[in-house]
Order: C-alpha cells, then sequence, then structure tokens
C-alpha cells in the first residue's frame, strides 16, 4: 500500500489543469449499455474508480477502446455481447457506483442482476429509491443471496410512470441516473419529481439526448422522459471535475497560495465559492466562461482566514464531497466554524485524524464545531485515510502544517483523483508517494 510524505508549509503557485469527472463518468461509461454502437467519451479520468467500471463493462459484453490521448482520456465503448447480465460482488463492493449499470442493463437487455452495496466508510447508503423507481417503470424487483434481480414486464419494454425520487436525505444523485436512462428506451412519458439537479445528471442526459433519447428538465427537480425504441451511438466529452477543482482550491487557499486552475467548473461550484468567498478565499475568472459551464480561474486568499458556518445539502447546496476538505480549511481560519453534514450525517471520520494533527474538533451528531487556528495552526503527524475525501482534507492540512505529514492509505484518494501528488509537486508543493513498507512502524 502507498503512502504519501508531505513537508508542510510550501504555497502553491502554478497552473493546472481540471480533470474530467469521476462522478459523471461513471454513469457515463454505463450508458454505453443502453445501445449496440459506439459511444465515444472524451476526458475520462484516470482513476481506480474507471477501471473498475470498465472491467464491469467488459464481464457485461461490451468492448472497450482507448483512442487516444487529447485532453484526458478518450474511450470508445461498443456492446458487442448482450449475454451476460450479472454485476458480481466482487466488483460492487469495491465500487458502489457499479450501481449505475442497473437501469440500463434492464432497460436494454430486459433482465439483471447487480450485487447488493454493502456498508460504506462514509455511512449508511441504501439503494431502496433506485429500486422503488425502477419498479413504477413496471420492473419486477426480487433479492436473494445478496443480489438484487430486476426483470423487464413481459414485453420487454419498461412503461413510463411518475416517480418521485426524494428521500429523507433529499433526492438520490445515481438513483435519478438509473431512472432517467431506464426511462429513455420504456414506452411512453416518465416525469421524475425531485430528481436530483447535480451537474453531473445534466451531463448524463446531454450524452442521452445526443444518442436519441428524449430528456428534458435535467438539471431541475423535473425531468420528463418521453421514451424511444432505440438509441445509438455518440461522441461526448465529459464535464470538468468540480469536486477535484474545489479540492485543489482549498488547498491553494490553506497555504495562502496563489494558482490558475485552468477548465474550472465554475457554474456547478457557486455554493463553495460563495462559503469560500466568506471565509476570504477568491475565486476569479480569468478566461470567457464555455457554453458548458467552465473557464480559468485565479485563486488568491487573504492572509488571514476567517471562520463560518457551513451546511451541506443537494446541489446547488454545498456539496458533501467537499465538507471534509473545508473542514481542514477552517482548522486554519481564525475563529470558531461549525459545519453540519445533512447528507451523510457520519461522514467524519477525519475529524480523529484532524485532531492527531493538533485540530480542536467537537462533533456532536452531524455537527462538527472546529476551533480553528488553535495553537498556532497544524501540526504534521502520522495519520491515515478512510474514505476518498477524507484522504483530500488530510492531504490539504498536511500541505498547511508545520513539519512532516505521513498519510497512509492512500489508495482511497487513488479512487477519486489522477496522481495528486504530482500536481501538487507541480504547483510547489513538497509530497512524495512512497510504500507504506518504506516507512517507520506504527507505534502500537
Ligand atoms: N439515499 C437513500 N436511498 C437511496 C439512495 C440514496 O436514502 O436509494 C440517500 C443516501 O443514503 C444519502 C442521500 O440519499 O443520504 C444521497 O445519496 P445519493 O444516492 O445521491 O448518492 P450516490 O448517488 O450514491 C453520488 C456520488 C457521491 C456523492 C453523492 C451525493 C457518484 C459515483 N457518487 O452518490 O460521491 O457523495 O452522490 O452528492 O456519483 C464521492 O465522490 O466521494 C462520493 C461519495
Amino acid at each position: 500500500m502507498d503512502a504519501f510524505v508531505i513537508e508542510g508549509g510550501r504555497q502553491l503557485s502554478g497552473t493546472l489543469r481540471v480533470n474530467g469527472s469521476k462522478n459523471a463518468s461513471l454513469p457515463l461509461l454505463a450508458c454505453a449499455l443502453l445501445t449496440d454502437e459506439p459511444v465515444t467519451l472524451r476526458g475520462v479520468p484516470k482513476l481506480a474508480d474507471i477501471a473498475n467500471m470498465l472491467r464491469l463493462l467488459a464481464e457485461l459484453g461490451c468492448e472497450v477502446g482507448d483512442i487516444g490521448s487529447g485532453k484526458g482520456r478518450e474511450l470508445s465503448l461498443r456492446v458487442t455481447d448482450s449475454s451476460a447480465s450479472t454485476a458480481r460482488y466482487d466488483i460492487v463492493r469495491t465500487m458502489r457506483a457499479s450501481i449505475c449499470v442497473l437501469g440500463p442493463m434492464l432497460a436494454k437487455r430486459g433482465e439483471v442482476r447487480v450485487a447488493l452495496p454493502g456498508g460504506c466508510a462514509i455511512g449508511h447508503r441504501p439503494v431502496d429509491l433506485h429500486l422503488r423507481g425502477l419498479e413504477a417503470l413496471g420492473a419486477t424487483i426480487t433479492i436473494d443471496a445478496g443480489y438484487i434481480t430486476a426483470t423487464a414486464p413481459s414485453s420487454g419494454r419498461l412503461k413510463g410512470a411518475s416517480i418521485f425520487m426524494g428521500g429523507n436525505s433529499g433526492p438520490t444523485v445515481l438513483g435519478t441516473a438509473n431512472i432517467m436512462s431506464a426511462a429513455c428506451l420504456a414506452e411512453g412519458r416518465t416525469v421524475i419529481e425531485s430528481a436530483a439537479c447535480e451537474p453531473e445528471i445534466v451531463d448524463v442526459a446531454r450524452l442521452l439526448n445526443a444518442m436519441g433519447a428524449k430528456i428534458s428538465g435535467a438539471g431541475t427537480p423535473r425531468i420528463t422522459v418521453e421514451g424511444v425504441e432505440q438509441l445509438g451511438g455518440a461522441d461526448h466529452e465529459v464535464m470538468s471535475d468540480r469536486i477535484e477543482a474545489g479540492t485543489y482550491i482549498m488547498a491553494c487557499a490553506a497555504t495562502h497560495g496563489e494558482i490558475v486552475l485552468e477548465n474550472c467548473p465554475l457554474d456547478s461550484l457557486m455554493a463553495a465559492c460563495d462559503h469560500l468567498e466568506r471565509v476570504g478565499v477568491r475565486v476569479e475568472p480569468v478566461s470567457e466562461m464555455s457554453e458548458r459551464g467552465a473557464c480559468d480561474v485565479r485563486v488568491t486568499s487573504e492572509r488571514v482566514l476567517k471562520p463560518i458556518e457551513v451546511t451541506t445539502h443537494p446541489h446547488p447546496g454545498f456539496p458533501t464531497d467537499l465538507q471534509a476538505q473545508m473542514m481542514a480549511l477552517l482548522c486554519m481560519a481564525n475563529g470558531i466554524s461549525v459545519v453540519t453534514e445533512r447528507i451523510y450525517t457520519e461522514r467524519f471520520l477525519h475529524v480523529a485524524e484532524l485532531s492527531r494533527m493538533g485540530a480542536h474538533i467537537i462533533r456532536q451528531g452531524p455537527t462538527a464545531v472546529v476551533s480553528g487556528g488553535a495553537n498556532g495552526g497544524l501540526v504534521g503527524a502520522p495519520v491515515m485515510a478512510s474514505d476518498l475525501r477524507a484522504s483530500a482534507c488530510l492531504i490539504i492540512a498536511g500541505l498547511s502544517a508545520r513539519g512532516t505529514t505521513t498519510v497512509r492509505r492512500v489508495y482511497h484518494l487513488d479512487r477519486g483523483y489522477e496522481k495528486m501528488e504530482e500536481s501538487l509537486a507541480a504547483l510547489g508543493a513538497t509530497i512524495e508517494r512512497v510504500d507504506e513498507k518504506e516507512l517507520e512502524p506504527e507505534e502500537g
């Protein structure tokens, strides 16, 4: 297993390009299962989660070709064998997003078996809303021996319906992607109410429409899909990764650096930038906004950062996927911040690790109170990554801390950030990837 060794205290400076979005790429890749024609995706990031999804698609009879290297990876996907129908537990347990093959497989092949995802480090993550939505489209769902089996009606085709996708914690993102993609091949009209408004859903709808689907309203809480008999191939550029962009903005601010981020999806980062401005971090466009809502931005920050209250919400609110990174930054602010997590109320594994670096954080239920600036800032320490965004939080903390921070188990990070150590080193950070075996044995 790899670890990062970080010498804190170096200001970040320079220019970095934001990669294609992981959370858009995963459902976009699954859309290739809806057609026998080739689908080309440009700008797919090189990540462990993407490699897992490609492995799953290969098992489901989809041939994948790497067709060059422009800005990011270009993949051509084509289904050549439709006989398989099972997403095995082996793959699903390494990547929950495997669930996004459920809708496309059911709609196109009439039957699918997907292992039920198990526990998750960031808390309870049920899939009941996905299943209820598919049932509303006429599917029969059974759960047996750890597998979900979904079968289309005897006509072989799902039937359009009105579906409410809101749960106790708001709408579901991948659930919306699943129902929206299944509805494309259903008979008649589907209306998804309380749909997730995340930009990744807009990106998926954009690809599906290019494949011949008739989707309107993506990005709003009501999505309407007029079913069509078949979908064809398409060529699509993946949106840039708003969470990667937000992470680098916070890393820059934590070191009082100044960077330019190219291809930053500013339009999707309104809530994050609004909160950052209150902290004293400026994110200013330095180029024209593209039709897709991205531009180059300059990130600068005030010398003394201010504490704030931040609560995570579904889009367009402050994203849960930036909560941990924001908490690392607030450890550097001068005063008391309050961080409330409303999507995954247990997503706080980074709190104990930040405390090892000298942070003063009290957690009660879904809220953490951060006393920033305590003891003159964070101090480097050995810490352990527990999930993807918690890893990013610890790296931000390490970049700003005095002394050396060792972050173990960075395989969590590699699931969602492409060669982060190289990007940070190019911006002037002192950071190195090492084999954990090279480190001093842990005490205890
Ligand atoms: N929920 C239900 N029932 C369901 C589905 C979800 O109650 O059937 C609840 C969840 O427990 C959670 C809330 O609804 O409290 C939202 O979950 P959602 O289904 O929207 O999450 P997801 O679609 O599985 C995606 C991202 C996550 C991100 C969430 C929320 C991908 C691959 N994953 O997950 O990303 O946190 O949306 O924005 O798109 C990450 O990248 O680090 C990550 C965890």
